[in-house]
């Protein structure tokens, strides 16, 4: 067996889904360069990512840090198996992505009003109305639709978000907008793992040829925990960045998501194939500090895989003997 297949349990699928070079990287303040984030995002495809969310087509005023959308997207090596995913806000967004070959469109919409106003300047119907322009124009050209429901699990502005509603909005993004995946978005780290087994367990059984994401932050230490509760209750895919990057720097608390080389570590360990070559994703977590300019919150860049074991002291033997000098019946 070889070093990186150790990683890859024999067990359930499931589908890692790296965000960071859009969730992630929008969040920075450096400008990472194109031949960087370029080599990031292959990096990512040979280490085995399911889906890689690669950038945005938003306003370049609005968020410099991805202002390189369709250079990255043409420049990417491609691999067959791994679908590449852009986010976009409008009409506008979805021309720029179709044009540079998205395979899937992200859109995005709160579940509450207060956090659907405060981010993107619209009521919850007037977003959905541009959702379905947008999905429409998404249809037309034979690309996948995938819509993002922030706040699904907790608004930092509302408090608890009643499930039903999210349950209706995510039925209106399956039936109205022909949406082909739904991603239930824990976006300031607000869920907790019995709500999350909850809510899955019901969207699973209403609809169940949607694909499901869940999309946890690690703001309250919760992240590995959801996912973990979200697996027994039917759950395969989840969103994750590598380095664990993400979370506005200006934000008190504010955190990135959770983990990718973590929750890849984790689940290898408890069998489930996740697809990803450990080494190779964490290979690509390490260059992120030089080009970002921080520290990344990844225990398993700082700590190293369960098993990377250390050297006994030097003096080991030493101890072992003055150790067995003072009780010989301890051998
Ligand atoms: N791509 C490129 N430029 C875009 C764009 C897009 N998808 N959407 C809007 N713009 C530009 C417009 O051309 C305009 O530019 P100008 O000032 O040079 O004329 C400017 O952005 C404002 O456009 P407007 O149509 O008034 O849109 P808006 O102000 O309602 O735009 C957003 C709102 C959401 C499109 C824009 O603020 C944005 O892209 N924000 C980023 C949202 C985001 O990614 N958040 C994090 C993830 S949830
Ligand atoms: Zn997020």
């Amino acid at each position: 067996m070889s070093a990186s297949s150790v990683w890859r349990g024999a067990g359930r699928r499931v589908y890692l889904q790296e965000v960071g070079t859009r969730d992630g990287l929008q969040a920075e303040s450096a400008f990472v360069p194109t031949p960087d984030k370029v080599a990031l995002v292959d990096a990512l495809s040979a280490a085995g990512l399911a889906k890689i969310e690669v950038t945005a087509f938003v306003s370049p005023k609005a968020i410099p840090a991805l202002r390189d959308a369709e250079q990255v997207l043409r420049e990417i090596r491609r691999a067959p198996e791994v679908v590449y995913s852009a986010l976009v806000p409008n009409v506008r967004g979805a021309e720029r992505a179709i044009e540079s070959r998205a395979d899937e469109l992200n859109l995005v919409m709160s579940a509450t009003e207060s956090h659907n106003l405060s981010n993107l300047r619209m009521t919850r119907e007037q977003s959905f109305a541009g959702l379905a322009e947008v999905a429409a124009v998404a249809r037309g050209a034979g690309v996948a639709v995938n819509v993002s429901l922030s706040c699904a699990f907790g608004c930092p502005m509302e408090g608890d978000v009643d499930s039903a509603g999210v349950l209706d909005w995510c039925g209106r993004c399956v039936e109205q907008l022909g949406a082909h995946g739904v991603t239930l978005c824990d976006t300031t780290g607000m869920a907790y793992p019995t709500q999350v087994a909850q809510l899955t367990e019901a969207f699973r059984a209403r609809w169940p040829g949607t694909e499901l994401t869940l999309h946890f932050h690690n703001t309250r230490g919760m992240g590995l925990a959801n996912v973990l509760a979200a697996l027994d209750a039917g759950a395969d895919r989840f969103d994750a960045s590598f380095g664990g990057i993400g979370g506005c720097p200006y934000a008190p608390g504010a955190s990135g998501n959770v983990c990718t080389e973590e929750i890849a570590h984790a689940l290898a360990l408890m069998g489930y194939d996740t697809g990803i070559d450990l080494p190779r994703l964490l290979a690509a977590a390490a260059r992120l500090p030089a080009l970002i300019g921080h520290d990344i919150p990844s225990q398993i860049v700082k700590a190293g895989p369960r098993l990377d074991l250390h050297p006994r002291p030097a003096d080991f033997e030493a101890i072992r003997e003055r150790a067995l000098a003072r009780d010989p019946a301890g051998a």
